[in-house]
C-alpha cells in the first residue's frame, strides 16, 4: 500500500503536507455544505505555487490516488470534500496579486487570493471587480471561478465567468496549460476558459487567473423597501423588472431571514417588516438621487409599507453587513439548514415564492427565503432543530428539498443559480438534465481525467453505461 502523504512530503517538504493524526487536517474534511458527514482525507498538500500543484497532480496520477482541489472551503455543495479520500490539494496559500494593470484593465492573480482583497486592490487602482459573493471576505477567487460564483451584483454585472479572461491550469498528470487571453475580446479557438470555469475543479486545478476589471462606479445609493409579506415583495421585484429601471442589486429577504439577523446587526430593521427588498443603484452621483426616488415611487405603487434610503456610507455598510449575516445567522440557530439555491425564470418569481410557502405548509418544515430574487435566484433554506443524526429527520428535510426541485423544474428553472452541484445535489441533476446530456459531460470529463481521480464523485452522477465500456 503506497503512502501518498510520505511521497508528497519528499517532493514538497514536510511542512506543506498535513498527515492523519495532525489536528490541522480535520477542517479539510468539511466545507460549508449541509452534509452531515465529515470526509477525512489521507493528507492535505498546501501548495505555494503552480509547480507544486502540478507535482501533486503528477504524483496522484502516477500512484492512482484521488485528489480533491480546495480553495477557502466556503463552498455550499460539498464540491471541495474528499468524498473518496486521498489527497486534498489546497491553493489557500497561493495569495499573490501578481498585477493590477490600470491600462489593460486586468488583474493577474493566484487562486488563493481572497475575493474581497482582489476587489480592494482593484479599487485602489481606480478600478472595479464586480462579483461579490456574500462570503467575499473569506472565499477565494480560484473557488469563485471553479464554481462560477455569483452574488448580489450579478443582477447588473453578471457572474464570475464574465470576468475571467484567461487561466493557467494544472491538469491531472502534471501538465500546465494556459488558455484564454488578456484582451477585452477574442474568439481564437474554442473557449476553454468557459470550459474550466464552473466545472468545480473536476477538469483541472486553476493556478493563475487573468481577471477583467471595470471602471469604478463614482457613487452608489441603497434603499430598503419594506413590505407586509413576501408575496408583496416578490410582486414589487417583478414590477421593477418590467419597469425598465436598472438597479445594480435587487435582493429579497423574507420575515424569517430578517428576524434571524435583526438582533445581530447594527442595521435596525423595522419591527413590522414582513419582507424587504434591498435595492442598490450605482453610477454618476448627480443621477443617484433622481433614480432612487423613481425606484422608491415604484415601490410605493407596489404597496411598500415604507422605503428607507440609507443616509450615509455607514448606514449602507450596516445594511450590507446585515444582508451578509443572514446565512450565518440561520446556520447558527438551527441544527439543520439545507440551503437550496434554485433559480427560476424572472417571470415566475412570484409563483415560485407561492410554491415555497406551500411546500413549507405541506411538509411542516420551516423555511427562510432570501437572495438574488431579481435574477430569480432564491436561497430557500429548509430549517430544523431536530436531531441531525436521525435518518428520518434528514429524510423529511430532503423530501421537502426534492419537492422544491420538482416545482423549480416545473417552472422551467434550474437547481442551482450560483452555488453549484458538488456532491450534495449530484443525485438530483437527472431531474434537470437528460441522460444524453449527462453522458456527453461524462465524456468531456474523461478527456481531462481519464482515470477519474480529480475531484471524483462530483457534479455528474455516475452513468449506467460506464461499467460496460
Ligand atoms: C448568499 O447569498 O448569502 C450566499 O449565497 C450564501 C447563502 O446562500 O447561504
Ligand atoms: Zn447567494
Amino acid at each position: 500500500m503506497i503512502d501518498i502523504g510520505e511521497i508528497l512530503r519528499r517532493e514538497l517538504g514536510s511542512e506543506r503536507v498535513l498527515l492523519r493524526g495532525d489536528d490541522r487536517l480535520e477542517p479539510y474534511g468539511r466545507d460549508e455544505s449541509p452534509l452531515p458527514q465529515v470526509f477525512p482525507p489521507d493528507c492535505a498538500a498546501l501548495c505555494d505555487d503552480a509547480e507544486q500543484v502540478a507535482t501533486v497532480l503528477r504524483l496522484c496520477a502516477e500512484h492512482r490516488v484521488p485528489v480533491t482541489p480546495r480553495g477557502a472551503g466556503s463552498g455550499m455543495c460539498g464540491g471541495a470534500l474528499p468524498v473518496r479520500g486521498g489527497v486534498v490539494l489546497s491553493t489557500e496559500k497561493m495569495q499573490r496579486i501578481l498585477e493590477v494593470d490600470a491600462d489593460d484593465m486586468v488583474a493577474v492573480v493566484e487562486p488563493g487570493v481572497v475575493t474581497g482583497n482582489l476587489a480592494e486592490a482593484a479599487s485602489a487602482a481606480g478600478l472595479f471587480y464586480p462579483p461579490d459573493p456574500a462570503s467575499l471576505e473569506y472565499c477565494s477567487i480560484g473557488g469563485n471561478a471553479a464554481t462560477n460564483a455569483g452574488g448580489p451584483r450579478a443582477f447588473k454585472y453578471g457572474v464570475t465567468r464574465e470576468y475571467i479572461l484567461g487561466l493557467e491550469v494544472a491538469l491531472m498528470g502534471g501538465e500546465r496549460l494556459r488558455c484564454g487571453r488578456r484582451t477585452a475580446k477574442g474568439v481564437t479557438g474554442y473557449d476553454l476558459v468557459a470550459g474550466f470555469v464552473g466545472t468545480e475543479g473536476t477538469f483541472g486545478v486553476i493556478t493563475e487567473l487573468v481577471v477583467k476589471l471595470l471602471p469604478k462606479p463614482q457613487g452608489a445609493a441603497t434603499a430598503l423597501a419594506v413590505f407586509a409579506d413576501v408575496a408583496g415583495a416578490g410582486a414589487c421585484i417583478s414590477a421593477l423588472l418590467r419597469s425598465g429601471l436598472r438597479p445594480s442589486v435587487l435582493e429579497l429577504a423574507d420575515r424569517a431571514s430578517i428576524d434571524h439577523v435583526r438582533h445581530k446587526s447594527r442595521y435596525r430593521f423595522p419591527a413590522s417588516a414582513g419582507a424587504v427588498v434591498l435595492i442598490e443603484i450605482d453610477g454618476d452621483p448627480e443621477d443617484l438621487q433622481t433614480q432612487i426616488e423613481r425606484i422608491g415611487m415604484a415601490c410605493d405603487e407596489q404597496g411598500a409599507v415604507d422605503v428607507l434610503v440609507a443616509s450615509d456610507a455607514a448606514e449602507r455598510r450596516g445594511l450590507w453587513e446585515a444582508r451578509r449575516l443572514i446565512s450565518p445567522c440561520l446556520k447558527e440557530a438551527h441544527t439543520i439548514k439545507v440551503n437550496e439555491d434554485v433559480c427560476v425564470p424572472r417571470g415566475r418569481i412570484v409563483e415560485m415564492l407561492r410554491r415555497v410557502d406551500r411546500i413549507s405548509a405541506d411538509t411542516g418544515i420551516d423555511v427562510a427565503v432570501f437572495g438574488h430574487a431579481g435574477d430569480g435566484n432564491l436561497h430557500v433554506n429548509l430549517l430544523s432543530n431536530d436531531d441531525p443524526g436521525d435518518p428520518a429527520v434528514r429524510a423529511h428535510v430532503m423530501a421537502a428539498a426534492h419537492r422544491l426541485f420538482v416545482e423549480t423544474i416545473e417552472l422551467r428553472g434550474t437547481l442551482s443559480g450560483e452555488h453549484g452541484i458538488g456532491t450534495s445535489k449530484r443525485d438530483f441533476l437527472p431531474m434537470e438534465q437528460s441522460e444524453a446530456l449527462l453522458e456527453w459531460q461524462r465524456k468531456w470529463k474523461r478527456m481531462w481525467d481519464p482515470l477519474e481521480l480529480l475531484n471524483p464523485g462530483k457534479v455528474i452522477p455516475d452513468g449506467v453505461s460506464r461499467c460496460s465500456e
